[in-house]
């Protein structure tokens, strides 16, 4: 097992006490919620996701794709994060999300992050358990813990677009196997949720397979389970979406409901991406349509980071039941 606690990284004189999630998801399994992971990409994002988690008194995971790292350069996210660390006070980990290989999982360990995810769910079992194993030894030498996955999305994932009839549900029959050969933190496992704003067609049935969800929790009891792909694609937020200009028709999440339940069982990370992002866009495009005279990116992300806040705290106080935790 990765060491617990403050990873201790020097900026300057000051220490960055981030945590890794190991402590986070001990507590969160016993009081059967979850801790937010949610996606972050620049500093108003942090701040809006941060701030909620902070006046929520809840843990919170902020975590970088492979995407981010490319948007916004991994050492601007990192000064990015320490200020967010510096300006409150909860545990936050630093996670990087769907890592490919070695090397992104590595430079992400390197450059301070506290918890990686190899994501080789798409390959083959052995070669799955042998990168994720590799990544496993260089992590827990550094302290750093690590999620993995088992099964398939749908969805897009950066550049890998996986369709649903390619997508696959975790067979409980594997995870014993897969996370004792491994030595793995936590697992990610397909039940049903999938990436982006179009889960499901008008007229399905959107529903988690938490029959999974529970064998996977009795072959594996007291693990963290995560869920990928969490987002429930609010309606009022893609309302306004639409009224101002937009065009995302038939977008459908996963409902709450289902993941109130998942966080109450033995999932312990639930990710949410594009919540944050239909919520960003919404206030921008309400923005934009009620002040065609703002050009002051001030004005507009300052919107935009309001709502994304008000998302994040809607989620933390009425999905995760995470409020209180920190
Ligand atoms: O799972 C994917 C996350 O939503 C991150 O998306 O790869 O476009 O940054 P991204
Ligand atoms: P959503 O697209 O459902 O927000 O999922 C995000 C995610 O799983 C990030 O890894
Ligand atoms: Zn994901």
């Amino acid at each position: 097992m990765a060491r617990t606690g403050s990873r201790t990284i020097f900026f300057g004189g000051l220490f960055m006490p981030l945590v890794t999630s190991t402590e986070m998801f001990k507590k969160a399994y016993a009081g059967g919620y979850a801790i937010g992971a949610f996606n972050v990409n620049n500093m108003e994002m942090i701040q809006a996701i941060v701030e909620a988690a902070d006046e929520c008194k809840s843990p919170v995971i902020l975590q970088v794709s492979a995407g981010a790292r490319k948007y916004a350069n991994p050492v601007y996210l990192k000064h990015l994060v320490q200020a967010a660390v510096e300006t409150t006070n909860i545990p936050i980990v630093m996670h990087l999300d769907h890592g490919a290989d070695f090397d992104i999982c590595k430079a992400s360990i390197d450059g301070g992050f506290t918890s990686v995810m190899i994501d080789a769910s798409s390959k083959p079992w052995e070669e799955n358990i042998a990168l994720t194993k590799k990544v496993v030894e260089y992590a827990h030498d550094h302290g750093v813990v690590v999620e993995a996955e088992l099964g398939k999305l749908a969805g897009v994932e950066d550049d890998v677009k996986v369709e649903a009839h390619d997508a696959l549900f975790t067979s409980p029959d594997e995870v014993e196997e897969f996370t004792q050969r491994t030595g793995i933190d936590s697992l990610a496992i397909a039940i049903g949720t999938s990436h982006g704003a179009y889960k499901f067609k008008p007229g399905q049935d959107p529903k988690l397979r938490l029959d999974i969800l529970e064998e996977v929790g009795k072959r594996l009891p007291g693990f963290p389970i995560v869920l990928h792909g969490a987002s429930s694609v609010p309606q009022d937020k893609v309302a306004i979406v639409n009224q101002y200009g937009g065009h995302m028709p038939d977008a459908i999440g996963i409902p709450e409901s289902e993941l109130q339940k998942a966080a109450k069982m033995a999932v312990c990370k639930i990710n949410i991406d594009s919540d944050l992002r239909v919520s960003f866009t919404a206030a921008i495009r309400k923005h934009f349509a009620e002040h065609p005279d703002h050009f002051d990116p001030r004005q507009y992300l300052g919107d935009a980071r309001v709502m994304m806040k008000e998302m994040v705290k809607h989620k933390i106080i009425n999905v995760l039941g995470s409020a209180n935790k920190a």
